[in-house]
């Protein structure tokens, strides 16, 4: 262990962890003795998350992640144990120890690919600003990319040679192992040969939200070297449906503004953040993914997005538009004129005439629905039409309440009574879940739930066993689940008669509880891996126990309630005992 226990103590005890969290952007509100907010590590809407500021302790009763500002940092900001400690310290202004002449600073419990990719970032740097960088350096003079946004941005250069990464990296000992599973080199299928992945291109460090280089956008120098824009491959560190370039050197502005400005290009994010928009962000060479947006909500809670004024650009601004709305994001679509990008627009018209253009933004979903609108003719016929092709993205807001808004916002628009729209819904809902290709069970279990694999399991094989039925029902209670979803299932599944699952036909719900019987087709379509019911059915019971005891902990003021939820615990954990026998028995039949 790097640091000695007492070191450790005192830097936690030295973090404030309401502020320390709230820093992070969430949200905490007092509720007696402690705070309570949304909860980081899952997707909710009513706050499980509390933060005891004087045990220096959160726990969600949620998702059951718990523990002090170390476990904090290792989770939120996935830092080391190590770099937590070193973090913390940082913010409580504790000077490092430093042991047996190992100073903690050479990051000893770096991991190798990381050490790889920052080295190879800081070759790439060097290299721009030494001779060797001269082209690089005149196409960046010609790009006017001013020195400072060179530095902030960590511009570098690879040389323009097969196997110079390669060479100077082993140089440093970092072997070709690290050097492969860092995507810079590659293996050539003819000779067999090891080549730099990047040769001659001037490069973009694409760094995660710590400031640690993932990977890099490299862009051609020549016009003859194509592609203009090389990516680095997938690798364990990076992966690009999750990263957005310029979010680490915006972050502080970013968590201010809790604002998002979405461009295309590297050069796009540069130049905003030049003129004071430090909250541009690109996607490294992709289009935005749901996993995107999931970064995004952690950090803002409005989205800018820009398009090209073109065709291309139109037809984009509209497929992120419907991609959006079932976000709770305020999102807005900005065209720019044809043949302009951030960039150029920026150039030509500075930063006031920029200010004005995000002066015009339009809501996404007033976009969506006007541009849906403009495609087909003003009659009621086409209105239809229009319609038609929206509702698929209404179906997939799973809040029930924004679906109600969006939907009255778009019959608003649409000039459609809302009751027809409703019953359209209904409709499309329905066809969803005969359509497979579909992904029904996405559609039926929201998204954003955070499903407990082992309360889906148990209604899976509950509903393909139905002589369990009975005992089940006896020891298991709604309350058990966690999941919204599963528990009114389950709730539902209650008040059918015992006599239902003896030979349980889903089919009969069809009729009678068409939407009970939509969500039971689709766990009973899905292939269960096979498993032990009793043991999901323990593990359960005893997430529930553990959520239970960190509640009465914290809600406990004295050392005697304390020692009272201890008892209460032990009682529980007899209970628990006795129902693993009885399942157990079952279950060994
Ligand atoms: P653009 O072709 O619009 O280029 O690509 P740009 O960003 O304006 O770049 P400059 O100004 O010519 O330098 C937009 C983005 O699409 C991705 C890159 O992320 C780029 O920034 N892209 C583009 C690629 O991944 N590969 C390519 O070959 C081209
Ligand atoms: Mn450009």
């Amino acid at each position: 262990m790097p640091f000695s226990k007492g070191f450790i103590r005192q830097v936690v005890e030295s973090t404030n962890l309401v502020d320390l969290i709230s820093e992070h952007g969430i949200t905490l509100k007092r509720a007696g003795t402690n705070y309570k907010g949304l909860c980081p590590f899952h997707a909710e809407k009513t706050p499980s998350f509390n933060v005891n500021p004087l045990r220096g302790f959160f726990h969600c009763f949620g998702c059951s992640t718990s523990g002090d500002a170390i476990k904090f940092l290792t989770q939120y900001d996935r830092l080391s144990f190590s770099e937590a400690v070193e973090e913390l310290a940082k913010r409580a202004s504790i000077p490092l120890e430093i042991e047996s002449g190992n100073s903690r600073l050479n990051n000893l419990d770096e991991d190798r690919g990381l050490r790889c990719l920052r080295e190879a970032a800081s070759y790439y740097r060097n290299n721009l600003v030494s001779p060797e960088g001269a082209t690089a350096m005149e196409y960046l003079r010609q790009r006017t990319v001013p020195e400072n946004m060179q530095d902030h941005f960590q511009l570098g250069v690879s040389p323009d040679k097969w196997q110079g990464t390669l060479n100077r990296l082993q140089r440093n000992k970092i072997g070709v192992p690290d050097l492969l599973s860092a995507g810079l080199i590659k293996v050539s299928e003819k000779s067999g040969k090891y080549y730099d992945t990047f040769r001659g291109r001037l490069m973009f460090p694409i760094r995660d939200y710590r400031g640690r280089c993932i990977g890099f956008g490299a862009r051609s120098m020549k016009s003859e070297d194509k592609p203009k824009y090389l990516n680095s491959p997938e690798t364990s560190y990076y992966q690009k449906s999750q990263v957005l370039y310029g979010l680490y050197e915006g972050l502080s502005s970013i968590r201010k503004l809790r604002r998002l400005i979405f461009v295309e290009g590297y050069l796009d994010v540069i130049r905003l953040h030049e003129n004071g928009f430090e909250d541009a962000v690109a996607p490294c060479g992709t289009a935005l993914t749901p996993g995107h947006l999931k970064i995004v909500q952690r950090y803002a809670d409005t989205v800018i997005l820009l398009f090209d004024g073109d065709t291309a650009g139109k037809n984009a601004a509209l497929r992120h538009a419907s991609l959006l709305l079932p976000y709770a994001l305020e999102s807005f679509i900005v065209t720019l004129p044809e043949g302009d990008d951030p960039d150029t627009y920026l150039l030509k018209h500075g930063k006031e005439g920029f200010e004005e253009l995000l002066g015009q933004k339009v809501p996404a979903l007033d976009y969506l629905v006007q541009q849906t609108i403009n495609k087909y003719q003003d009659s009621i016929q086409g209105r239809v039409q229009g319609l038609e092709e929206l509702l698929p993205a209404i179906n997939d807001i799973n809040d029930p309440k924004r679906q109600q808004l969006t939907l009255m916002a778009i019959g608003e628009r649409m000039k459609i009574p809302a009751e027809i729209l409703a019953k359209e819904l209904k409709k499309e809902t329905n066809k969803n879940l005969f359509n497979k290709d579909n992904n029904a069970s996405f559609k039926c279990l929201p998204i954003y739930e955070n499903v407990s694999q082992d309360e889906k399991w148990l209604l899976q094989s509950l509903l393909r066993k139905g002589e369990l039925w009975p005992l089940v029902r006896e020891h298991l209670h709604p309350q058990d689940f966690q999941t919204p979803h599963f528990k009114q299932l389950y709730e539902r599944l209650l008040q059918l008669p015992d006599t239902e699952f003896q030979d349980f036909d889903p089919l009969k719900l069809k009729h009678t509880d068409p939407e009970l019987f939509q969500s039971v087709i689709i766990l009973l379509t899905e292939e269960i891996p096979s498993h032990d019911f009793g043991l999901s059915l323990r593990r359960i019971k005893e997430r529930n126990l553990e959520n239970n005891f960190q509640q009465w902990l914290l809600e406990s003021t004295s050392n005697e309630e304390r020692a009272y939820a201890g008892l209460k615990r032990r009682k529980e954990e007899d209970n628990l005992k006795e129902i693993k026998q009885i399942f157990d028995n079952i279950f060994t039949l």
